[in-house]
Protein backbone atom coordinates (compact mmCIF):
# COMPACT_ATOMS: atom_id res chain seq x y z
CA UNK A 1 0.00 0.00 0.00
CA UNK A 2 0.94 3.57 -0.89
CA UNK A 3 -0.18 6.44 1.88
CA UNK A 4 0.45 10.09 1.23
CA UNK A 5 1.13 12.08 4.02
CA UNK A 6 -0.74 15.36 4.68
CA UNK A 7 2.35 17.09 5.42
CA UNK A 8 5.17 19.25 4.26
CA UNK A 9 6.94 18.43 7.24
CA UNK A 10 9.91 16.14 6.35
CA UNK A 11 10.65 15.25 9.50
CA UNK A 12 7.05 14.11 10.08
CA UNK A 13 7.72 12.33 6.93
CA UNK A 14 10.62 10.25 8.23
CA UNK A 15 8.85 9.30 11.17
CA UNK A 16 6.00 8.01 9.68
CA UNK A 17 8.27 6.27 7.17
CA UNK A 18 10.36 4.31 10.02
CA UNK A 19 6.91 3.83 11.48
CA UNK A 20 4.78 1.98 9.06
CA UNK A 21 7.70 0.71 6.94
CA UNK A 22 7.08 -3.02 8.71
CA UNK A 23 3.60 -2.94 7.62
CA UNK A 24 5.07 -2.87 4.00
CA UNK A 25 3.61 0.82 3.77
CA UNK A 26 4.72 3.19 1.63
CA UNK A 27 4.40 6.52 2.69
CA UNK A 28 5.57 9.45 0.59
CA UNK A 29 4.48 13.29 0.60
CA UNK A 30 2.51 15.55 -1.10
CA UNK A 31 5.17 16.75 -3.94
CA UNK A 32 5.92 12.89 -4.72
CA UNK A 33 2.47 12.40 -5.93
CA UNK A 34 2.15 16.19 -7.58
CA UNK A 35 -0.06 18.01 -5.28
CA UNK A 36 0.24 20.51 -2.84
CA UNK A 37 -3.13 20.90 -1.16
CA UNK A 38 -4.02 23.48 0.96
CA UNK A 39 -6.65 22.99 4.07
CA UNK A 40 -8.00 25.54 6.02
CA UNK A 41 -7.87 24.23 9.59
CA UNK A 42 -11.39 25.52 10.18
CA UNK A 43 -12.27 23.07 12.88
CA UNK A 44 -12.98 23.41 16.32
CA UNK A 45 -11.15 20.11 17.85
CA UNK A 46 -8.04 18.35 16.70
CA UNK A 47 -10.25 15.27 15.35
CA UNK A 48 -11.87 17.62 12.83
CA UNK A 49 -8.73 19.50 11.52
CA UNK A 50 -6.95 16.46 11.14
CA UNK A 51 -9.74 14.86 9.34
CA UNK A 52 -10.43 17.98 6.98
CA UNK A 53 -6.61 17.51 6.23
CA UNK A 54 -6.48 13.62 5.50
CA UNK A 55 -9.65 13.75 3.38
CA UNK A 56 -8.86 16.57 1.19
CA UNK A 57 -5.21 15.08 0.63
CA UNK A 58 -7.08 11.83 -0.33
CA UNK A 59 -9.70 13.59 -2.77
CA UNK A 60 -6.89 15.42 -4.07
CA UNK A 61 -4.65 12.18 -5.03
CA UNK A 62 -7.19 9.39 -5.22
CA UNK A 63 -4.54 7.43 -2.44
CA UNK A 64 -4.66 6.39 1.07
CA UNK A 65 -3.99 10.21 2.89
CA UNK A 66 -2.59 10.51 6.69
CA UNK A 67 -2.88 13.73 8.81
CA UNK A 68 -2.09 14.63 11.83
CA UNK A 69 -2.89 17.90 14.09
CA UNK A 70 -1.59 18.19 17.35
CA UNK A 71 -1.74 21.46 20.41
CA UNK A 72 -0.76 21.92 23.82
CA UNK A 73 -3.96 22.27 26.07
CA UNK A 74 -2.88 24.32 29.02
CA UNK A 75 -6.24 22.89 32.18
CA UNK A 76 -6.04 26.88 34.33
CA UNK A 77 -6.35 28.63 30.08
CA UNK A 78 -10.03 26.63 29.61
CA UNK A 79 -7.62 24.62 26.96
CA UNK A 80 -6.09 27.17 24.95
CA UNK A 81 -3.87 27.31 22.75
CA UNK A 82 -5.62 23.78 21.76
CA UNK A 83 -6.02 23.80 18.14
CA UNK A 84 -4.95 27.40 17.77
CA UNK A 85 -1.37 25.87 19.12
CA UNK A 86 0.46 27.15 16.10
CA UNK A 87 -0.74 30.57 15.64
CA UNK A 88 -0.76 31.56 19.30
CA UNK A 89 -0.70 35.15 19.95
CA UNK A 90 -0.76 36.23 15.98
CA UNK A 91 1.08 35.30 13.29
CA UNK A 92 3.65 37.72 14.24
CA UNK A 93 5.04 35.51 16.78
CA UNK A 94 7.73 32.62 16.51
CA UNK A 95 8.36 29.87 19.19
CA UNK A 96 10.15 31.78 21.68
CA UNK A 97 7.32 34.31 21.32
CA UNK A 98 4.51 32.16 22.22
CA UNK A 99 6.65 30.48 24.82
CA UNK A 100 6.87 33.60 26.49
CA UNK A 101 3.22 34.90 25.85
CA UNK A 102 1.72 31.61 27.35
CA UNK A 103 4.35 31.88 30.71
CA UNK A 104 2.92 35.61 30.47
CA UNK A 105 -0.48 34.53 30.90
CA UNK A 106 0.02 31.91 33.36
CA UNK A 107 1.88 34.29 36.07
CA UNK A 108 0.91 34.13 39.38
CA UNK A 109 -0.82 30.57 38.56
CA UNK A 110 -0.10 27.50 41.12
CA UNK A 111 -2.54 25.05 38.68
CA UNK A 112 0.68 24.44 35.80
CA UNK A 113 -0.86 21.37 34.66
CA UNK A 114 -1.27 20.73 31.07
CA UNK A 115 -1.23 17.89 28.15
CA UNK A 116 -0.22 17.75 24.71
CA UNK A 117 -2.81 15.75 22.08
CA UNK A 118 -2.05 14.31 18.77
CA UNK A 119 -4.90 13.19 16.09
CA UNK A 120 -3.67 11.14 13.50
CA UNK A 121 -6.73 10.52 10.84
CA UNK A 122 -6.47 7.86 8.09
CA UNK A 123 -8.51 8.21 4.91
CA UNK A 124 -9.16 5.72 2.30
CA UNK A 125 -10.24 6.65 -1.21
CA UNK A 126 -13.73 4.27 -0.42
CA UNK A 127 -14.53 6.64 2.06
CA UNK A 128 -13.40 4.32 5.08
CA UNK A 129 -11.67 6.27 8.00
CA UNK A 130 -8.99 5.52 10.76
CA UNK A 131 -8.15 7.49 13.57
CA UNK A 132 -6.16 7.36 16.37
CA UNK A 133 -5.09 9.28 19.39
CA UNK A 134 -2.31 10.02 21.61
CA UNK A 135 -1.79 12.12 25.19
CA UNK A 136 1.03 13.38 27.10
CA UNK A 137 0.39 14.91 30.87
CA UNK A 138 2.70 17.57 32.10
CA UNK A 139 2.73 21.04 33.69
CA UNK A 140 4.21 23.69 32.23
CA UNK A 141 7.33 25.25 33.89
CA UNK A 142 7.68 28.68 34.92
CA UNK A 143 10.90 29.06 32.91
CA UNK A 144 11.97 27.53 29.35
CA UNK A 145 14.17 24.59 30.14
CA UNK A 146 16.18 22.87 27.22
CA UNK A 147 16.55 23.91 23.81
CA UNK A 148 16.32 20.68 21.87
CA UNK A 149 13.38 19.79 19.40
CA UNK A 150 10.36 22.42 18.52
CA UNK A 151 7.72 24.79 19.83
CA UNK A 152 6.42 24.42 23.05
CA UNK A 153 8.79 21.98 23.98
CA UNK A 154 10.89 24.48 26.62
CA UNK A 155 7.77 25.21 28.88
CA UNK A 156 6.20 21.37 29.04
CA UNK A 157 7.14 19.54 31.64
CA UNK A 158 6.76 15.79 31.84
CA UNK A 159 6.53 14.64 35.43
CA UNK A 160 7.61 11.21 35.10
CA UNK A 161 10.87 12.16 33.31
CA UNK A 162 11.85 15.26 35.78
CA UNK A 163 12.51 17.08 32.30
CA UNK A 164 10.62 19.37 29.64
CA UNK A 165 10.72 17.85 26.02
CA UNK A 166 13.18 20.15 25.06
CA UNK A 167 15.62 18.56 27.30
CA UNK A 168 15.14 14.87 25.78
CA UNK A 169 16.40 13.55 22.78
CA UNK A 170 14.12 13.11 20.02
CA UNK A 171 13.63 9.25 20.49
CA UNK A 172 13.51 9.65 24.22
CA UNK A 173 10.48 12.20 23.84
CA UNK A 174 8.88 10.12 20.73
CA UNK A 175 8.73 6.75 23.84
CA UNK A 176 6.28 9.03 25.67
CA UNK A 177 5.25 11.74 23.30
CA UNK A 178 1.49 12.23 22.60
CA UNK A 179 2.48 12.29 18.71
CA UNK A 180 4.84 9.08 19.42
CA UNK A 181 1.75 7.71 21.18
CA UNK A 182 -0.93 8.60 18.56
CA UNK A 183 1.52 6.85 15.74
CA UNK A 184 1.93 3.85 17.77
CA UNK A 185 -1.58 3.12 18.47
CA UNK A 186 -2.27 4.09 14.53
CA UNK A 187 -0.08 1.56 12.82
CA UNK A 188 -1.71 -1.10 15.47
CA UNK A 189 -5.36 0.16 13.53
CA UNK A 190 -3.75 0.14 10.29
CA UNK A 191 -2.34 -3.26 10.75
CA UNK A 192 -5.87 -4.99 11.91
CA UNK A 193 -7.74 -2.67 8.97
CA UNK A 194 -5.03 -4.22 6.47
CA UNK A 195 -5.31 -7.92 7.91
CA UNK A 196 -9.28 -7.43 7.71
CA UNK A 197 -9.51 -6.16 3.99
CA UNK A 198 -6.68 -8.54 2.50
CA UNK A 199 -7.34 -10.41 -0.63
P1 LIG B 1 0.66 20.65 13.99
O1 LIG B 1 -0.46 19.77 14.34
O2 LIG B 1 1.90 19.88 13.61
O3 LIG B 1 0.29 21.71 13.00
O4 LIG B 1 1.12 21.38 15.33
C1 LIG B 1 0.38 22.44 15.87
C2 LIG B 1 1.21 23.22 16.83
O5 LIG B 1 1.20 22.57 18.10
C3 LIG B 1 2.69 23.37 16.46
O6 LIG B 1 2.90 24.47 15.63
C4 LIG B 1 3.31 23.57 17.83
O7 LIG B 1 3.17 24.91 18.23
C5 LIG B 1 2.44 22.73 18.73
N1 LIG B 1 3.03 21.39 18.90
C6 LIG B 1 2.55 20.22 18.42
N2 LIG B 1 3.33 19.18 18.78
C7 LIG B 1 4.33 19.72 19.50
C8 LIG B 1 5.47 19.15 20.14
O8 LIG B 1 5.75 17.95 20.11
N3 LIG B 1 6.25 20.03 20.80
C9 LIG B 1 6.02 21.36 20.86
N4 LIG B 1 5.00 21.93 20.27
C10 LIG B 1 4.15 21.12 19.58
Amino acid sequence: MKAVLASRNPKKLKEMQAILSSLGVEVVNEEDVGVNVEVEETGTTFEENSLLKAKAVTEATGLPAIADDSGLMVDALNGAPGVYSARYGGEGLDDAGRNKLLLENLRGQLDRRAKFVSVVTCCFPNGDVLTAQGECAGAIAHAPMGDGNFGYDPIFLVAEKHKTYAQMTPEEKNEISHRGRAMAQFKTELEKYLAAHSG
